[in-house]
C-alpha cells in the first residue's frame, strides 16, 4: 500500500463510523502554547479534550505532521524519525475503550490486510493512583490477541502536566518467522498504534482529577504502518524517505546508521521550513538549526567539501507535497545554503581553537563548557569534526 492508500483506507474506515475531519494544524503552535512544536494529534485537541465542545462532533479523525527532538537519539535505528505523519482518532466523551480497541483491530485484520497472528498488545496494569486497565485487557482477550500488562509505558502524557491516562499499544510482529516473547522481551514486535483513554488531568503538584469527559485518543505513524504493511527492514524504505535514501546514497558513501541521520534531519529540516521557521540561535529556529547542522556534522566527517546544494531540488518538493505543505522551494534552498555557509564558518574558526586546546591534553568538561559558551561549538560538533575527541 502507498501512503495515500493508507491514509484513505484509514479515513474511510472512521468516516464510516460517524468520524469528522478535524483540521490539520502546523508544526507550529500558537502563540501562548508552552511546546515548541506540535509533537501529537491530540495537541491542537487540547482544549476540546478538555471539555470544549468541537465544532466538527464528538468523533474526530485526521492527519497531523509532528515532530519530536525526544526521539533525536534514537533516530537511525529501524523505526524512528524526528518528523513523522501521525494518523489520529478521536473520541470527545462518546464511546469508549472498548470500542476503540475493536474497531482498530478490524481496520488492521480487514482494512490493511494484517495477520491478527501477529498482534500483540500491552495495557496499564495500574499505580497507586489508577488501577488496571481491565477492559483493555478484556477486550484484546476477547478478540484473541495476547496482552502483556506495563506501568509507565502504559501511561501517556503530552508534558509532566495536562490531560493523560491509560493507554493500549498494538504491536505487530515483524521478525522473520513465527511471533516469539513480547513486546516487553522482544524489540522485533514493532509499535504501530496507540489508543489513549484521556481521563485525567495531571496538576503541578503531580495530583490527578478526572477530565470533564472521557475521552479516548488514538494516533499511528503513518510510516511506520507503511513499513509494516510492506515488510520493509525499516521506515527508510517507504515512499516518503526512499528518494532521500537514494539522493543522499548515491552521492555519499555512508554507513546504515549516518546515512538514515542525514536523510531524517534534512527531511525534516524541510518540513520544518515548510512551516515557515527559520534558523536561529534559540527555540524553534534552534532545533531547525541543530538539525542541519547535525546531519552536516555526518556528512563532513568524511570529506568536508560535501554540500547540500548538490541535492536534486525535487527531494524537497517532494517531501513538501506529502506533508501537505506549499513553499517556495528557491527561497528554501537558499536558507539551507546560507545555513550551511554559516556552520562551514564556525567550524573553519572552530578547528585553530580545538587543536590549541588539545595541544595541552584531552579535553575535559570545563573546556567543552567553554568552547560552547564562548565560541557556541557544541560539544558533538567538537568531537565529531573538530578533533576534539582524537
Ligand atoms: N497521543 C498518543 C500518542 O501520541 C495517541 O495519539 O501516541
Amino acid at each position: 500500500m502507498t501512503p495515500e492508500q493508507i491514509l484513505h483506507t484509514f479515513l474511510d474506515h472512521h468516516h464510516r463510523r460517524g468520524h469528522r475531519d478535524a483540521p490539520e494544524s502546523t508544526l507550529v503552535p500558537p502563540p501562548g502554547d508552552p511546546v515548541l512544536f506540535t509533537t501529537s494529534g491530540m495537541h491542537p485537541l487540547t482544549p476540546y479534550l478538555e471539555g470544549r465542545p468541537h465544532p466538527g462532533g464528538r468523533r474526530l479523525v485526521n492527519v497531523q505532521r509532528c515532530l519530536r527532538t525526544t526521539d533525536l537519539d534514537e533516530v537511525g535505528d529501524r523505526t524512528h524519525l524526528t518528523v513523522f505523519d501521525m494518523l489520529g482518532s478521536w473520541s470527545l466523551g462518546d464511546y469508549g475503550i472498548a470500542e476503540s480497541l475493536r474497531w482498530g483491530h478490524e481496520l488492521l485484520v480487514d482494512g490493511f490486510g494484517l495477520d491478527p497472528g501477529r498482534l500483540h498488545a500491552t495495557v496499564f496494569g495500574g499505580d497507586d493512583q489508577v488501577g488496571p486497565d481491565e477492559t483493555a485487557w478484556r477486550t484484546w482477550t476477547e478478540l484473541g490477541v495476547p496482552v502483556e500488562e506495563t506501568g509507565d509505558d502504559n501511561w501517556w502524557s503530552n508534558g509532566p502536566t495536562g490531560p493523560c491516562g491509560p493507554d493500549s499499544e498494538i504491536f505487530v510482529w515483524t521478525g522473520d518467522g513465527p511471533p516469539t516473547g513480547t513486546p516487553g522481551t522482544d524489540d522485533r514486535w514493532t509499535e504501530v498504534w496507540n489508543h489513549v483513554q484521556m481521563r485525567h488531568h495531571r496538576h503541578p503538584d503531580g495530583r490527578l482529577t478526572t477530565l470533564p469527559q472521557p475521552n479516548i485518543d488514538t494516533g499511528m505513524g503513518l510510516e511506520r504502518l507503511e513499513m509494516v504493511l510492506r515488510g520493509d527492514r525499516s521506515v527508510y524504505e517507504g515512499a516518503g524517505l526512499r528518494p532521500w535514501v537514494d539522493a543522499v546514497g548515491d552521492r555519499w558513501p555512508l554507513d546504515e546508521v549516518s546515512l538514515r541521520v542525514v536523510c531524517d534531519h534534512l527531511r525534516s529540516a524541510v518540513v520544518v521550513l515548510g512551516d515557515g521557521v527559520r534558523p536561529s540561535a534559540t527555540g524553534r529556529g534552534y532545533v531547525l538549526r541543530r538539525l542541519v547542522r547535525r546531519a552536516l556534522t555526518v556528512l563532513w566527517r568524511d570529506d568536508p567539501s560535501r554540500t547540500l546544494t548538490d541535492l536534486p531540488p525535487g527531494l524537497s518538493g517532494d517531501t513538501l507535497r506529502r506533508f501537505r505543505q506549499r513553499g517556495d522551494i528557491a527561497a528554501l534552498r537558499d536558507v539551507l545554503a546560507d545555513e550551511e555557509r554559516r556552520f562551514r564558518g564556525l567550524v573553519g574558526r572552530g578547528r585553530p581553537i580545538v587543536a590549541r586546546l588539545r595541544s595541552r591534553g584531552p579535553l575535559g568538561d570545563a573546556d567543552y563548557r567553554w568552547l560552547h559558551d564562548t565560541h557556541g561549538l557544541p560539544r558533538d560538533l567538537v568531537d565529531g569534526l573538530l578533533g576534539g575527541a582524537g
